[in-house]
């Protein structure tokens, strides 16, 4: 049996992976090195993903996150290639870009560097993807609080996440990238985005991934990263 084979017949009825809560949330990993460029994704699951997607928490109960999905290939070979210069600056940017960030030696570092790899991978094959999702929000908060900003970014971003993980339950990759808003206003040009009114969040490649599954990596001890009742250095 073909690992497609294998993978298909493991969608339950409603043609999605029955996977637990804990499985979902702990195995949508950032896809690149998988995603297959020669299967195309249908738009009725990419409008299922974005139909679960809306169901995300959103500010005042309006729904402000919006989906550019461009399946043309011409018009991703565009974007992708807007992505490739973004990504072209990111990787000279010593402590930021992720190949140059040290970490101890051991795991944790090679997890780094293989994390490295796989971004630079998703450069190169970004114009060929099958589907390339672009995440906005009606509004722009250029320089405001805290509040204005979350409220704005926060009225996209659960619903982004939502829909990667609804694309998870499909048999599709996703990555949450953020490069090409280097480039925002070329890539609102591009598509037609109303620069003015209309922040860009995120891209995701959206492609079927190769092989079966994915697992959990090592993530730190969540004491690390809780301050119970109050700050604490
Ligand atoms: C805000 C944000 C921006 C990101 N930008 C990029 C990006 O531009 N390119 C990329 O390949 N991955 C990007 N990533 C993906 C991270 O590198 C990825 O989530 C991280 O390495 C963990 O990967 P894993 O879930 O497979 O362990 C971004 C993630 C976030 C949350």
């Amino acid at each position: 049996m073909s690992c497609e084979q294998t993978a298909s017949s493991a969608f339950g009825a409603e043609g999605m992976l029955p996977l637990s809560g804990v499985e979902l949330l702990t195995t949508t990993r950032a896809v690149r090195k998988r995603l297959d460029l020669d299967r195309p994704v249908s738009d009725d699951v990419l409008r299922e993903c974005v139909r679960i997607a809306l169901q995300a928490p959103a500010p005042s109960n309006q729904i402000a996150v919006r989906f550019v999905v461009v399946t043309d290939p011409e018009v991703r070979r565009r974007l992708g290639e807007l992505y490739q210069t973004g990504y072209g600056v990111y990787r000279q940017l010593d402590g930021i870009y992720i190949g140059s960030i040290d970490k101890e030696e051991g795991a944790e570092r090679e997890q780094q560097e293989r994390t490295a790899v796989s971004a630079d991978h998703l450069a190169e094959i970004m114009p060929e993807v099958p589907a390339i999702v672009v995440g906005c929000v009606a509004g722009r908060a250029e320089n405001m609080g805290a509040w204005v900003t979350s409220s704005l970014l926060g009225g996209a971003m659960p619903a982004l996440w939502s829909f990667m993980l609804a694309a998870r339950l499909h048999g599709l990759g996703t990555c949450w990238t953020s490069v090409h808003l280097q480039q925002e206003e070329a890539v609102a040009d591009l598509l037609g985005i109303p620069f003015e009114g209309v922040t860009q969040v995120m891209l995701t490649p959206v492609a079927h991934y190769t092989g079966e599954t994915f697992k959990p990596v090592d993530r730190p001890d969540p004491d690390a990263f809780i301050h119970w009742n109050r700050w604490q250095a």
